[in-house]
């Protein structure tokens, strides 16, 4: 089997190069990849993403790579559009021409955050923000495109590697005796490692039934705030390595607006997960299970 994968250095990419490559030859692919390198990965080059496909000809394409950049995206539509709706809409249509599967991700922000209930798959979609909205137009452009996919729509995505929230809480427990942090979003860090696991899982299950191709939400179990991921943290911090200097002795609430930003995110971002769970027979376990696995590798 041949899987084209795209965005392979981001947080899920990195993870999906360990998981996928047990499933045949991976071609693994960034933004500066070339033909030298197995085809090109750059999601701003629509002819070229298409030539890739329609010559590499893969079983299967995991596309990573996204503009993420959520208050940046506020200020360049048109590239978020690019590479988050057209390129994914070209990768379907392509994938479609030679057969192949295609997974792509999407995002808890395609909702409102409205209410209380975790959103399931099908709930009134009303993204806040232009990433959103690009997010969005991305998964509709897939489904247009009548090919076999998979999209996951994950949420508050954490990686050992590079920056992350749980870095910044660290270095600023170091520095400030007093934390603010807001306390009226709602949901689950997910973990690259666990959405790259239910990935490579859910690929094998899809090429032997067809059936199982759709939407599905993919985020840890339990529910929290980024101020209760911010005590978790720095609780885990003093558990695992005492001799770190936390000087910070309060982790105050505060909500969304006392940190304005360019794009508006949704207060709640639960999402439920049961359609995944039950689909590939899944376990997804506690987001604390995974932030403490986390902690334990990068302290
Ligand atoms: N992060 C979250 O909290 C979150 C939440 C919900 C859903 N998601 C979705 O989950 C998926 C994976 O996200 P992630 O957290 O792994 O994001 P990430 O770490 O920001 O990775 C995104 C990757 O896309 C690459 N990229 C940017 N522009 C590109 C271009 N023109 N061509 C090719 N690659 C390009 C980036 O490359 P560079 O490193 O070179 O910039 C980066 O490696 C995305 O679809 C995202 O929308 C993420």
């Amino acid at each position: 089997m041949k899987v084209l994968l795209l965005g392979k250095n981001g947080q899920v990419g990195w993870e999906l190069q360990r998981s996928l490559a047990p499933l045949g030859e991976l071609v693994a692919l960034d933004r500066h990849s070339t033909l030298v390198d197995g085809g090109c990965g750059d999601l701003n080059d629509l002819h070229g993403l298409r030539e890739t496909v329609l010559s590499l000809r893969p079983d299967v394409i995991v596309n990573a790579a996204a503009h993420t950049a959520v208050d940046k995206a506020e200020s360049e539509p048109e590239l978020a559009r690019t590479l988050n709706a057209k390129a994914p809409g070209v990768l379907a249509e392509a994938a479609r021409a030679v057969g192949a599967l295609l997974v792509h991700y999407s995002t808890d922000y395609v909702f409102d955050g409205s209410g209380t209930v975790p959103w399931t798959e099908n709930a009134a979609t009303a993204p806040l923000s232009v990433y959103g909205q690009t997010k969005l137009e991305g998964e509709r452009l897939i489904a247009a495109a009548s090919g076999r996919h998979l999209i996951f729509r994950t949420s508050w995505v954490y990686a050992a590697r590079g920056a992350n929230f749980a870095k910044t809480m660290l270095r600023l427990a170091q520095e400030r005796e007093r934390l603010t942090v807001i306390d009226d979003q709602f949901g689950a860090p997910t973990g690259a490692e666990l959405i790259a696991d239910v990935t490579a899982h859910a690929i094998r299950q899809a090429l032997r039934d067809g059936a199982c191709c759709g939407t599905y939400h993919l985020a840890a179990a339990g529910e929290t705030t980024w101020n209760g991921y911010a005590r978790f943290v720095l609780e885990m911090a003093r558990a695992l390595k005492p001799d770190l200097a936390i000087k910070a002795l309060e982790v105050a609430p505060v909500p969304t607006n006392a940190f304005p930003t360019p794009a508006r995110r949704p207060l709640n971002s639960r999402l439920d997960t049961s359609l995944l769970r039950s689909s590939f027979g899944l376990n997804l376990p506690h987001w604390q299970h995974g932030v403490r696995r986390m902690l334990a590798e990068i302290l």
